[in-house]
C-alpha cells in the first residue's frame, strides 16, 4: 500500500470572497480588500464575488449583476490586480454548489447550530429564514476547499466560519481515508483592521445592514460625508489615553484609534504616543483627513470602473475561466474519493 501524506503538502493558495449585497464600507476595506492587495505579489490568489452567498437573503434580480460588478470595481479600485490575482463571480463556477452538497453530507447539524452569525442574522425568526442562510458556512467551506485554499484573509467576524471549514476539511479527509487531501485553511485575521466597529456604537461591528448610514463609512462616500460621519462619531468626555489598558475599556475611542492605525499603517501604540492627552477636537479632524486621503482615490477609481462595464465583464469572464481550471479537477478528485459511478 502506498503511503499517503498525513497532512496536506500541496501548493499554498489564498482564497477569499465578498458578498455583492450592498455598498462596501471601511470595515470591508480594512478587514479584507487591503489584505488582498498585500498578498497578491507573493501568493497565488483567488478573490471571489460570492453572489451565491448573497442570495441567502433576498436580492433584487434587477440589481444583482450590477452589485457584482460593483464589488469587482471595488477590488480593482482597492488595488487588486487581475494580472496577479483571479477575480470572478462565484455563480459562474459549478464547483461551489457541487462541493457544498458533498460537504452538507459531511458537516453535522450540531456544528451549524453553533454558528453565531446565523443566530445574529435570524434573531427570533430562524423558522422564516432560508435554508441557504443556515447552510451559508458550508458553502463557504466549499468555496475555499474547491481551490484547496490554504490561507483566507478575512475580518474577525469570519473566525467561526473558518473554524468550521477546517472541521469539514478534517472530517472529509478522515471519513474518506484521504489524509492530506484537503488543507486545513488558515484564517489571516490579525491586524488593527480586523474588527472595525460602528461609529455610533463601539460594541457592534460596522455593517452593511446597520439601518444608520452614520454608523459606517461607505467606499462610495465623498470627502464631506466622511468628515461629517467622523465628526459625529460617538466618543466620550475624556482625552486620548496614553496606554492600551485604558483604551481597551473605551470601545468607541479604541475603534477610532484602531481605524487610524489601520489606515496609517502604524501600530495602535504609536498612535497613542502621538495623540495621548489630546481631545477629540484635534483627533477627529486628523482622522477625517487621513480617511479621506486613503479612501478618496479608491472612490474615484471605483467610479471609473463602474462606468466601464465592458472592462469589468472581460476581467470577470477571464477570471471565471481561470478559476474553473483550478476547481474542476479538484472537485473531480472529490467525486472519485467519494466513490461515485463513472465510466
Ligand atoms: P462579507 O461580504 O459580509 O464581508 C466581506 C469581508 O469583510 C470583512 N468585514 C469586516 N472586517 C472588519 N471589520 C468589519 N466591521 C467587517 N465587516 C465585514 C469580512 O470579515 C469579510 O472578510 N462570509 C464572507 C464571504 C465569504 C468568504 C468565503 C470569505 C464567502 N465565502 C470564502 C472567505 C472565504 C463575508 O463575510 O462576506
Amino acid at each position: 500500500m502506498s503511503e499517503k501524506p498525513e497532512i496536506y503538502s500541496g501548493p499554498e493558495r489564498v482564497f477569499s470572497g465578498v458578498q455583492p449585497s450592498g455598498a462596501l464600507h471601511l470595515g470591508n476595506y480594512l478587514g479584507a480588500l487591503k489584505k488582498f492587495v498585500s498578498l497578491q505579489d507573493e501568493h497565488d490568489c483567488v478573490f471571489c464575488i460570492v453572489d451565491l452567498h448573497a442570495i441567502t437573503v433576498w436580492q433584487d434580480p434587477a440589481d444583482l449583476a450590477r452589485q457584482t460588478r460593483h464589488i469587482a470595481a471595488a477590488y480593482l479600485a482597492a488595488g487588486v490586480d487581475p494580472k496577479k490575482a483571479i477575480i470572478y463571480p462565484q455563480s459562474r463556477i459549478k464547483a461551489h454548489t457541487e462541493l457544498a452538497w458533498y460537504f452538507n453530507c459531511v458537516a453535522r447539524m450540531g456544528w451549524l447550530n453553533r454558528m453565531t452569525q446565523f443566530k445574529d442574522k435570524a434573531g427570533k425568526n430562524s423558522e422564516k429564514m432560508s435554508i441557504g442562510l443556515y447552510d451559508y458556512p458550508v458553502l463557504q467551506a466549499a468555496d475555499i476547499l474547491a481551490f484547496k485554499g490554504t490561507h483566507v484573509p478575512v475580518g474577525e467576524d469570519q473566525k467561526q466560519h473558518l473554524e468550521l471549514s477546517r472541521d469539514i476539511a478534517a472530517k472529509f479527509n478522515n471519513d474518506f481515508n484521504a489524509p492530506g487531501f484537503f488543507p486545513l485553511p488558515e484564517p489571516l485575521i490579525k491586524g488593527p483592521g480586523a474588527r472595525i466597529m460602528s461609529l455610533r456604537d463601539g460594541t457592534s461591528k460596522m455593517s452593511k445592514s446597520d439601518p444608520s448610514d452614520n454608523s459606517r463609512i461607505n467606499l462610495t462616500d465623498d470627502a464631506d460625508q466622511i468628515a461629517k460621519k467622523i465628526r459625529k462619531a460617538k466618543t466620550d468626555a475624556g482625552v486620548i489615553p496614553d496606554n492600551a489598558e485604558e483604551l481597551a475599556e473605551r470601545p468607541e475611542v479604541s475603534n477610532l484609534v484602531g481605524i487610524y492605525a489601520a489606515l496609517s499603517g502604524q501600530s495602535e501604540a504609536d498612535v497613542l504616543k502621538e495623540y495621548a492627552g489630546q481631545g477629540f477636537g484635534a483627533f477627529k479632524p486628523a482622522l477625517a483627513d487621513l480617511t479621506v486621503a486613503k479612501i478618496a482615490p479608491i472612490t474615484n477609481l471605483m467610479k471609473r470602473y463602474i462606468s466601464a462595464d465592458d472592462e469589468i465583464d472581460a476581467i470577470l469572464a477571464r477570471g471565471a475561466d481561470a478559476a474553473e481550471e483550478i476547481a474542476t479537477p479538484i472537485v473531480s478528485d472529490v467525486r472519485d474519493i467519494i466513490g461515485f459511478w463513472k465510466v
